[in-house]
């Protein structure tokens, strides 16, 4: 199965991709993972991502097709795959759609979740991240880890990300209206997209999501 998980900030894409990949037993692709990885690794392409990154603004087109496009070329994309944050704006998901035609592929849904800005900028800021696998994502309040600052999973450090100060988030979720959004419109005229509220529960969204796609009706594991 082929799906993109389209939602502004702090909707809970990455929360939700990982249950959902895992269900589907697909690989979860975040270009925002991928970014923080390259920052963490001090590579060019990470310095230059970090820039963009903490000023709440898009990475340049060239930059992220150019990552997306090797990532999906690697073979475990073969059985599915799940992207998160990836198209960010229609020319993206016009690549995205000249990638899979290469392939003979397409999409099998665009999942939309859908969430206020309130709960946004309350999920941001309370939001804590493993250092040892992006996948492990905590809450201080709705989701917090027994031991503080630690991760429930693998005992990683956890830690805020930089681009999470109020102020960042508020030009995110400008960035998202105004050059993500339209991305809705592209996959709305290909008859893909399925919008299911973010609202609720962690379980109660996945299971809206399940549903959206058809895949309901079986307990999936969690990370
Ligand atoms: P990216 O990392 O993709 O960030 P984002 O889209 O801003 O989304 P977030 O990761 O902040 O939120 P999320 O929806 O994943 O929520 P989460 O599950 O963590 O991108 C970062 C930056 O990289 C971009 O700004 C851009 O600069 C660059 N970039 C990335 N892709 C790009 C592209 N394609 N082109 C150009 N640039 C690109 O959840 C948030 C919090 O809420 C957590 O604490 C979680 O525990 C909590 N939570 C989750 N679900 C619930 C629930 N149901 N109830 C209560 N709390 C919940
Ligand atoms: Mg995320």
């Amino acid at each position: 199965m082929r799906l993109l998980l389209i939602g502004p900030p702090g909707a809970g894409k990455g929360t939700q991709a990982v249950r959902l990949a895992t269900h589907l037993s697909i690989r979860h692709i975040s270009t925002g993972d991928l970014f923080r990885e390259e920052i963490a690794r001090g590579t060019e392409l990470g310095r230059n991502a970090d820039r963009h990154i903490r000023a709440g603004l898009l990475v340049p087109d060239e930059v992220t097709v150019g990552v997306i496009r090797e990532r999906l070329a690697r073979p475990d994309t073969e059985p599915g795959f799940l992207l998160d944050g990836f198209p960010r704006n229609p020319a993206q998901a016009a690549e995205l759609d000249g990638i899979l035609a290469r392939t003979g592929s397409g999409l099998d849904a665009v999942l939309h979740l859908e969430v206020p800005d309130a709960e946004v900028i309350s999920r941001i800021a309370g939001r804590r991240l493993c250092r040892e696998d992006p996948g492990h994502i905590f809450h201080v309040d709705h989701d917090p880890p027994e031991v503080a600052g630690t991760c429930a999973f693998c005992g990683g450090e956890l830690y805020q990300r930089d681009d999470d100060r109020e102020a960042t988030v508020r030009r995110r979720l400008e960035v998202y209206r105004g050059e993500t959004a339209p991305v809705l419109d592209h996959y709305r005229g290909q008859g893909l997209v399925t919008t299911v509220s973010a609202l609720g529960q962690v379980q109660e969204v996945l299971d809206r999501a399940l549903t959206a796609i058809g895949r309901a009706g079986s307990t999936p594991r969690t990370p």
